[in-house]
C-alpha cells in the first residue's frame, strides 16, 4: 500500500460522485434538457459539515450503493469501492505509485532531470479549489484577478440570489476557464424540502447562470452538505463536496486558515473555501503560491473527478 493510498483510508475520506453517463437521464424529472449529464450512484459521507453564518451542522446522509434500488443495480457501480466517487484521487493513488514523495522529491530534485520530474511526481499532484456562496461583488472580483494572475483553474458554486447584478463575475468566471457550479438559489438544505421545491431552488440558478454563459450547470454543491439518495432521481447534476474544510468562516485570520488547508491537503483532494470573504480569498491565493511552489497543479473539479 503505497503511502497515499494509506493516508487516503486513513483520513477515512468522504467519497465523491462518480458518473455513468446517461444512466440518470432516465430519471430526470426536471433536467430533462441536460442530456449529457452524468449520472451517478455513490455514496457520500461527510467528516465534518460546517458552513458560514446562520449555517446549521448536519449529518450527512449516505447516498449508498450497497443499497441501491433495483433499477439502479444495472449501473456499474454495485461494488461501493469500485464505484466510489472519488476518482481523482484513486487514479493519483494508483498512479502514484512510488508515490507520495513530497519530501524525497526535494530530496531528490538535484539528481532528476527535468523530463524525470515533469513525468513523474509532479504532474500527478492535483487539488482543486471550490469556492462556495459567491458571488460577492468585491472578494469574488479580487479572487478572479489572483486566479488569473496564477493561471489557475477553480470552481464556483455560486448562489443563485447573488447573481443578479453580478453578471460579469459569472461572465468572467466562464469566460477565463473556471467551471460554474450550482449551490442553490437561497442557500437552502434541499434534502429537507420536496423534490419539487429542491428542484426549482436549483433550476433558477442553472437558468440565470445560462443566461449568462449560454451552458447548462452540471455540478451542484448542496448547501450544508445535504444530500440524499432521493435526490439522485430528481437531480441529474453530480454533487460535489469536498476533502478539505478548513472552515474558513469561522475566522478573518487569513495566515490560520492557510495552515489549516496546507496542514491537511494532499494529492486528489478538493477545498472548500468562501469567496465572500477576504480573509478566505487571500489564503487561498497564499495556498496557490505554496502548493504550486510544491508542483501542484490546481483543476476544476470536473477535471479531478472525471478524469
Ligand atoms: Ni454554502
Amino acid at each position: 500500500m503505497g503511502q497515499t493510498e494509506f493516508n487516503r483510508k486513513k483520513k477515512g475520506r468522504k467519497k465523491r460522485l462518480l458518473a455513468d453517463i446517461g444512466a440518470r437521464i432516465a430519471k430526470s424529472l426536471c433536467f430533462l434538457g441536460m442530456a449529457a449529464v452524468l449520472a451517478s450512484s455513490a455514496y457520500t459521507d461527510i467528516k465534518k459539515l460546517s458552513q458560514p453564518a446562520g449555517d446549521t451542522v448536519s449529518v450527512q446522509p449516505e447516498t449508498g450503493t450497497g443499497k441501491a434500488e433495483p433499477e439502479e443495480m444495472s449501473e456499474p457501480m454495485s461494488v461501493s469501492g469500485q464505484s466510489e466517487v472519488n476518482t481523482g484521487k484513486k487514479e493519483s493513488a494508483e498512479m502514484s505509485e512510488p508515490a507520495d514523495t513530497s519530501g524525497q522529491l526535494e530530496a531528490d530534485a538535484g539528481t532528476l532531470d527535468a523530463a524525470e520530474m515533469t513525468e513523474g511526481n509532479i504532474e500527478e499532484k492535483r487539488v482543486a479549489l471550490t469556492f462556495d456562496d459567491g458571488p460577492h461583488r468585491i472578494y469574488t472580483a479580487k479572487l478572479l484577478d489572483g486566479l488569473l494572475e496564477r493561471s489557475v483553474k477553480a470552481t464556483f458554486f455560486v448562489i443563485g440570489e447573488n447573481i443578479p447584478g453580478n453578471e460579469e463575475l459569472i461572465a468572467r468566471m466562464y469566460q477565463e476557464g473556471h467551471l460554474i457550479g450550482n449551490h442553490t438559489y437561497d442557500h437552502v438544505k434541499i434534502s429537507d424540502m420536496s423534490a419539487e421545491d429542491a428542484c426549482e431552488q436549483v433550476q433558477k440558478t442553472s437558468d440565470l447562470i445560462r443566461a449568462i454563459t449560454g451552458e447548462d450547470t452540471e455540478f451542484v454543491r448542496p448547501p450544508f452538505g445535504a444530500w440524499n439518495k432521493e435526490l439522485e432521481a430528481p437531480f441529474t447534476m453530480i454533487p460535489v463536496l469536498w476533502d478539505v474544510d478548513p472552515l474558513d468562516w469561522t475566522t478573518k485570520n487569513t495566515a490560520l486558515v492557510e495552515e489549516r488547508i496546507l496542514s491537511e491537503v494532499e494529492d486528489g483532494d478538493i477545498i472548500l473555501l468562501h469567496d465572500c470573504y477576504e480573509s478566505s480569498v487571500d489564503a487561498a491565493l497564499a495556498v496557490v503560491d505554496e502548493l504550486q511552489a510544491q508542483g501542484y497543479e490546481f483543476v476544476r473539479v470536473d477535471r479531478l473527478i472525471l478524469e
